[in-house]
């Protein structure tokens, strides 16, 4: 069996997805508020995601160690619950794919029946997986959706009766604020089935010594990560932000329940950016918001559930308990 992109054929997937466009537009509006922004997404061109993945495997990040360790512990009980019948499994943001293996693994060797489908708006991360899996799970069907995260499930939703069963891991989620988290989740809940299934993985409010470790790692590829955001809009968007003159700032915000990340501006000056033709000025000490990586609480987990109408079927959690991830049914 090989791996193969799917041909869908539905109108909001149809427009032609102008990235440079969105991008340009996006700095425009951030950088022209007061506050000062920048939507995290735009971290994760080739050198942000290496950077990315880099994070993921220093020990200050705890948050992948914790979910390989409830993937691993409990991927029999995940098997169990689906050996007896045909579904669809799906992952919202296929990554690296070094969690998604460990389910896929046992899946597979527990003989059921399933198809892998892998969401994701960038082909680039797509086709990586397709390659990888069709070398090294020949026998998985791997479907690749080139799409949205919405628009493909309800692509898939509209276009197979089988149970779903996705994946929505990494404290992803994390990354919306709450209430964008909520609407995103009620979305994807009104195009899924009854019956079907979300795994999703919330990083748990813990010692904020920790969180500000995870978030300011002592090798400083946090650091650097934040920092490639403006590389970036050197190199893509023709800027000369000068990248020693800015400052990583990683910070909890105690309101919020978030960790925050900040560019801090070390001086008073005038950026220019070439495809927007415009300047923009910074004062000394000005703050970018780059990034929030919310937080939870057990309670706010299960609100978050109630308020988009799934059913928390079970949470599993590491020796830590310092992650989630959490067993929601529709
Ligand atoms: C991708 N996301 C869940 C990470 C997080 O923890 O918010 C991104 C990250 N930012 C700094 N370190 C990791």
């Amino acid at each position: 069996m090989t791996g193969k992109f799917a041909t869908m054929d539905i109108k909001d997937s149809d427009i032609i997805h102008d990235e440079k466009k969105e991008f340009m537009h996006e700095i425009l509006i951030g950088l022209s508020k007061t506050r000062k922004q920048i939507p995290s997404k735009y971290f994760y061109d080739d050198r942000g995601s290496e950077l990315f993945n880099q994070i993921t495997r220093h020990p200050d990040y705890y948050l992948t160690d914790c979910e390989l360790e409830i993937l691993n512990s409990y991927k029999h009980e995940l098997s169990a619950l689906l050996k007896n019948e045909s579904f669809n499994l799906i992952e919202l943001g296929p990554g690296e794919g070094i969690k998604t293996r460990l389910l896929l693994d046992r899946f597979l060797a527990d003989q059921l029946s399933f198809s892998y489908f892998t969401i994701d708006i960038s082909k680039k991360y797509l086709t990586k997986i397709i390659d990888q899996f069709n070398v090294e799970l020949p026998q998985l069907e791997t479907i690749a959706l080139n799409s949205d995260y919405l628009n493909g499930i309800r692509w898939l939703s509209a276009n197979s009766s089988k149970r779903n069963f996705l994946l929505f891991l990494g404290s992803s989620i994390g990354n919306f604020d709450l209430n964008s988290s909520k609407e995103f989740l009620g979305m994807l809940r009104s195009f899924l089935h009854p019956g079907d299934y979300l795994l999703i993985g919330f990083d748990l409010l813990k010692d904020i010594e920790i969180l500000m470790r995870a978030y300011n790692d002592e090798a400083g590829i946090t650091r650097e990560f934040n920092l490639n955001l403006l590389r970036r809009m050197n190199k893509d968007l023709a800027a000369n932000f000068n990248v020693d003159t800015f400052h990583h700032y990683g910070t909890y915000n105690a309101y919020t329940k978030a960790m925050e990340s900040h560019l801090l501006s070390k001086k008073e000056q005038i950026v220019y950016i070439g495809a927007l033709k415009k300047s923009f000025g910074f004062k000394e000490f000005e703050p970018i918001h780059v990034e929030s990586s919310q937080k939870y609480t057990l309670s706010q987990i299960e609100n978050l559930a109630n308020a988009t109408q799934f059913k928390v079927v079970n949470n599993f959690t590491d020796s830590k308990r310092y992650f989630i991830n959490s067993l929601w049914m529709v």
